[in-house]
């Protein structure tokens, strides 16, 4: 078999954003800030680093505030440079180089499924990453580079997976699954359900918003009805796809915050802030005297 190397990653980022009315009003979700950064740029940025080349991005409206944002900028790069703010001038500049940018579109909101196929002709005949913006990963290694190692490893298509225990479960895909000899974090996958009742999860493990999926998964996903929510759901098409290749889960390194959700936004913005090396000192001395 012919090792094929990842070169292509899709965001789906056409969702309405409603949890985060108002402020999703006229800017995509995706275009929300963890400290300084939109959510969409830590997983554009995440997919670079795992090798990835061409980023397609399937919006459903106002993509013109992200086309904007990883585009160049003469008039700001004019007055940076005029004022001498070099760093800035810097960070400005590499957005419109990090990668090439697409940008496609799906018109109804009909599942990650559907948001997945709008990218079928981008993509071609060809292994691709997907990265769920509101999913942020932090970890040592990039989550999306360790996945590419795994598909490396397997050429087979790799779902990102953590424990999620008790009833959270069923806002997930759910992986039965069986582990790997020689690898603790890979686990062959048997069968995948889309956010099962509490009760009826084969297991804690959770499908994360990162997958290696390799194109056969388009046939798939064209052939599969709707499932929960009335969505077409990409979960349904790896369980087609199951029939087909291996799959596996795998166990990535790091933190994952739900920035989709208010709460999960929160905690990622403290964390990340924490972690900074120009806001964190002062920002932990200022949360010690914060009244809880
Ligand atoms: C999607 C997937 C689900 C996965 C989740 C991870 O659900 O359908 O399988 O577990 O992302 O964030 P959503 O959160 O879009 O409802």
């Amino acid at each position: 078999m012919i090792q094929q190397k990842i070169r292509k990653a899709v965001f789906p980022a056409a969702g309405m954003g409603t949890r985060f009315l108002p402020a999703t009003k006229s800017i995509p979700k995706e275009m929300l800030c963890l400290v300084d950064k939109p959510l969409i740029q830590y997983g554009v940025e995440e997919a670079v680093a795992a090798g990835c080349t061409e980023i397609i991005i399937v919006t459903g409206r106002d993509k013109a505030a992200m086309e904007d944002h990883f585009d160049s900028s003469p008039e700001l790069e004019a007055a940076l440079a005029a004022k001498g703010k070099q760093a800035l001038l810097e960070t400005v500049r590499s957005l419109s180089k990090l990668a090439k940018i697409v940008y496609t579109r799906q018109a109804e909101p009909l599942g990650l499924g559907h948001a997945i196929l709008m990218a079928k002709e981008l993509v071609g005949d060809e292994p691709f990453c997907v990265l769920l913006p509101d999913d942020i990963i932090d970890s040592t290694v990039p989550c999306m580079k360790q996945m590419v190692e795994a598909f490396e490893a397997t050429q087979a298509s790799i779902l990102a997976s953590e424990v999620i225990e008790g009833p959270a479960i069923s806002n997930y895909g759910c992986l039965d699954c069986t582990p790997v000899a020689g690898n603790p974090r890979l686990m062959e996958v048997k069968r995948l359900v889309e956010k099962p009742k509490f009760e009826d999860a084969p297991s804690a493990n959770a499908i994360t918003g990162r997958y290696v999926l390799t194109p056969r998964i388009f046939q798939m996903i064209e052939g599969v009805k709707p499932g929960a929510g009335g969505e077409l759901q990409l979960t349904d098409a790896i369980q087609a796809l199951l029939q087909h290749e291996k799959v596996y889960g795998y166990r990535f390194e790091g933190t994952r915050h739900d920035a989709g959700d208010k709460l999960g936004f929160l905690k990622a913005t403290v964390e990340l802030a924490l972690k900074r090396r120009d806001l964190g000192p002062a920002f932990r001395e200022w949360l010690k005297n914060v009244p809880l």
